[in-house]
C-alpha cells in the first residue's frame, strides 16, 4: 500500500550534517568538550562555543509590540516597507539600473526554492556547482527537476569553462537555462568571484540568451560576512549589461545577516531589463507564496526594516566584531594549512574552509580517521568542510597540522 503520489522520491533525506553533529556531541559528553574539535556547526558561534544572537537584533525584536508579532503581514508578497528595505540592502551602493521587485520569503531557502519552481518545469534541468549546499539538489528533486553540475574550480579560480560547457550541454535539450551561483562567500569553500569573472559570465549569458532565455539565481546568503563589506555589492553593477532575454534573481536571507536562522525571513530580488518581465515573475511568485507559506512573519520583517535604518550603525558595529573574529580564525587555519601542506580550495571569505580531496572514497577514509582523533567535520563532494564560523580561535591553532598528520597516516 502506498499513499504518497507516484512521482515522489520516497528515499529518506540523507542529512550527513546532523548525524555528525550528534556524534560530536556524544564525544564531548564522554571525553570533555576541551578534547573534542567540533568543526561541524554551520552557524556563527562565539569564542564561548555558543550560538551568537546579535544583541542589536534581538533587543529591538523583544521590544516589538505583541500585536505586531501576532498580526499577518500586510501582503502575500511581503510588507511594502520590507520589500523596499531588502532591495536597498541587497544592492547598497551598487548602481543597479534594472527593473526590479522583491518577494518576501521564509529565508533564503524559500527564495531559492520558489525561484526554481517559478522557472523550471518537471523534467527540466537546473545547473548547480559540483561543490554546493546540498539543498539545491533536494529542491530540484522534490520538483522532479534534474540537476547538471558545473565544476566550481579550475586550478585556483572559478571554472567559467565548465559553466560554459555545462550550459551548452543543457542548451541542446532545453530552450531555457536556469543556473545557481552561490556568491560571494560560497558555501562550502569561501570563494568569491572577482568582478572580472562576473563580467565574463554575464557576457557569456548574453551570448546564450540570443537563442535561449536565461535565469541566473544568485544566492547571497553569506554576503553580509564578506571581508570587503564596503565593496561586496560592486559586482552587481555587471548585471546592468544583461540582455532583454536574461533575468537575475538575487536570493537574500536574514538568517546569517541578522543571526536569525529561526525567524524565517528573506527575499527574492527579481531583476531584468524590462518591467513586464519582472512583473510576470512577480505575479507567479506572489501566487506561489500565497499557496505555500501564505505570508512571512510580520515582526521579522518589521525588525529588519528597523535594523537597516535606525538600528544600522549599532548593528553593523556588532556584526563587524564577528566578521573580524571569523577572519582571524580563517587566517590562522589557512596559514597553518599552507605551512603543513594541507590542500584546500581557494578561500577568500565566509563561514567555511574546505579541504581538497582527490575523490570521495579518500574523503570518506579521511573523514573517518579525523573522527577517530576527535575531530568532527562535514564531508562534502570532493572535500572536507571546516566550519570556521563556529570554531573558537584556541581550537583553530594546531588543527591544520593535526589534520595533516592524520592524512599522512592514511598514505
Ligand atoms: C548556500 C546557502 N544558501 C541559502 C541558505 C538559506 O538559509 P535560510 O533558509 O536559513 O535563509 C543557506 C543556509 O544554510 C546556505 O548555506
Amino acid at each position: 500500500m502506498t499513499f504518497v503520489k507516484k512521482s515522489a522520491d520516497k528515499t529518506p533525506i540523507v542529512d550527513n550534517v546532523f548525524s555528525i553533529v550528534s556524534k560530536a556531541k556524544q564525544d564531548k559528553q564522554q571525553n570533555g568538550s576541551e578534547n573534542v574539535i567540533d568543526a561541524t556547526i554551520g552557524s556563527l558561534y562565539g569564542e564561548d562555543e555558543k550560538l551568537v544572537a546579535l544583541d542589536e537584533v534581538f533587543n529591538h525584536y523583544d521590544a516589538i509590540d505583541h500585536r505586531t508579532k501576532a498580526a499577518y503581514a500586510s501582503s502575500f508578497s511581503g510588507n511594502p516597507d520590507y520589500r523596499k528595505a531588502v532591495y536597498e540592502w541587497v544592492k547598497q551602493d551598487a548602481d543597479v539600473k534594472l527593473a526590479h521587485s522583491v518577494i518576501a520569503t521564509p529565508g533564503g531557502s524559500g527564495a531559492v526554492s520558489m525561484s526554481i519552481e517559478t522557472f523550471l518545469d518537471a523534467g527540466d534541468t537546473l545547473m548547480i556547482p559540483d561543490i554546493a549546499w546540498g539543498n539545491y539538489a533536494l529542491m530540484a528533486s522534490v520538483n522532479n527537476i534534474n540537476v547538471e553540475r558545473y565544476h566550481m574550480f579550475e586550478e585556483d579560480h572559478f571554472n567559467l569553462n565548465s559553466v560554459k560547457e555545462t550550459i551548452q550541454k543543457v542548451m541542446l535539450k532545453q530552450d531555457h537555462i536556469c543556473m545557481v551561483i552561490n556568491d560571494p562567500c560560497h558555501n562550502p569553500t569561501g570563494y568569491s568571484l572577482t568582478k572580472e569573472e562576473w563580467k565574463e559570465l554575464i557576457t557569456f549569458l548574453n551570448e546564450v540568451s540570443k537563442t535561449h532565455s536565461v535565469v541566473l539565481l544568485n544566492d547571497i546568503a553569506y554576503i553580509d560576512y564578506s571581508y570587503q563589506l564596503s565593496t561586496s555589492r560592486d559586482y552587481m553593477e555587471t548585471f546592468n549589461d544583461i540582455s532583454n532575454n536574461v533575468m537575475i534573481v538575487v536570493e537574500f536571507s536574514c538568517s546569517k545577516a541578522l543571526t536569525s536562522y529561526g525567524l524565517r525571513c528573506g527575499g527574492a530580488v527579481i531583476l531584468a531589463q524590462k518591467e513586464e518581465a519582472v512583473r510576470e515573475a512577480e505575479i507567479f511568485m506572489e501566487k506561489k507564496a500565497r499557496a505555500t507559506w501564505s505570508n512571512i512573519p510580520n515582526a521579522a520583517m518589521s525588525n529588519f526594516v528597523w535594523i537597516v535604518t535606525e538600528g544600522k550603525d549599532a548593528y553593523m558595529k556588532e556584526k563587524q566584531k564577528y566578521i573580524d573574529l571569523m577572519k582571524k580564525r580563517s587566517e590562522i587555519f589557512l596559514e597553518e594549512a599552507d605551512q603543513a601542506g594541507l590542500a584546500h580550495y581557494p578561500y577568500k571569505e565566509g563561514f567555511f574552509v574546505t579541504l581538497k580531496m582527490k575523490d570521495n572514497a579518500y574523503r570518506d577514509a579521511f573523514h573517518k580517521a579525523l573522527m577517530a582523533e576527535h575531530i568532527y567535520t562535514v564531508a562534502v563532494n570532493k572535500g572536507i568542510r571546516v566550519a570556521v564560523c563556529s570554531l573558537p580561535v584556541a581550537k583553530v591553532y594546531g588543527l591544520a597540522e593535526k589534520m595533516k598528520e592524520i592524512e599522512r597516516s592514511l598514505n
